[in-house]
């Protein structure tokens, strides 16, 4: 789903976050997004996600507006992971269930996720007592499940360790083939050379 932002404008109270003139994220591509710490890109990706409907300006997403059918196909892993209060298997089931996928195919997925990530020991656990590392990991599963064609990441390796970055990276780098638009946020120019097709810089003035 392609993203296109035209003179977006942010403010908190009188406060001017952000204008931006235009903005472009293309499908089938690893869009990176980088900038200093407060500059707003969590709260521009709570904007693309449709979660903050107050701002100026418009985002058209294949040419059109945000809608709920469109809003099913969008995800954002925020950089403080939400985690429900069940099972890490019932954390990654849940958007499944939500959109109504048989049991069986529910059960194949969590399954294939659980293996991906790692979480076999965890599979039982209750999500909100992972440490931050194991929320992340949960958090990208819970995501990718349902195939979404926009995915927005937030930082989402932020509190991953060394051994786990590889296979955090692969599993992104390998979901891009879907064709998907993945707009990533990071601040470590090392991993946006590793996985980005394009870099936006958001800074002041823009
Ligand atoms: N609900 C809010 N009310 C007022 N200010 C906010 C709110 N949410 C975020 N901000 C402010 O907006 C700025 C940008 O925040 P954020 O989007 O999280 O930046 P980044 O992700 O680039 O570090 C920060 O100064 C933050 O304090
Ligand atoms: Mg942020």
């Amino acid at each position: 789903m392609d993203v296109y932002i035209e003179n977006l404008k942010k403010q908190f109270n009188k406060r001017i976050l952000f204008e931006l003139r235009d903005m472009e994220f293309k499908s089938g591509r690893i869009n990176v997004l980088m900038g200093r710490n407060g500059i707003g890109k969590s709260t521009l990706f709570n904007i693309i996600a449709g979660l903050d409907e107050d701002y100026e300006g418009s985002i058209a997403y294949d040419g059109e507006a945000l809608s709920k059918e469109k809003m099913q196909d969008i995800t954002l892993v925020s950089q403080k992971p939400y985690i429900l209060n069940r099972s890490v298997y019932e954390n990654l089931a849940y958007p499944l269930r939500l959109r109504k996928y048989s049991k069986r195919e529910i059960e194949e997925k969590v399954e294939f996720y659980i293996e991906k990530l790692q979480l076999k020991e965890l599979r039982d656990q209750n999500g909100r007592s992972l440490s931050g590392g194991e929320m992340q990991r949960v958090s990208l599963g819970r995501a990718l499940i349902f195939s979404p064609k926009l995915l927005l990441l937030d930082e989402y390796t932020a509190s991953i360790d060394e051994r786990s970055l590889g296979f955090m990276e692969e599993i992104v780098l390998e979901y891009k083939e879907t064709g998907a638009n993945i707009i990533m946020i990071t601040h470590s120019k090392e991993q946006a050379e590793r996985l980005g097709d394009s870099l936006v810089y958001m800074k002041e003035g823009l």
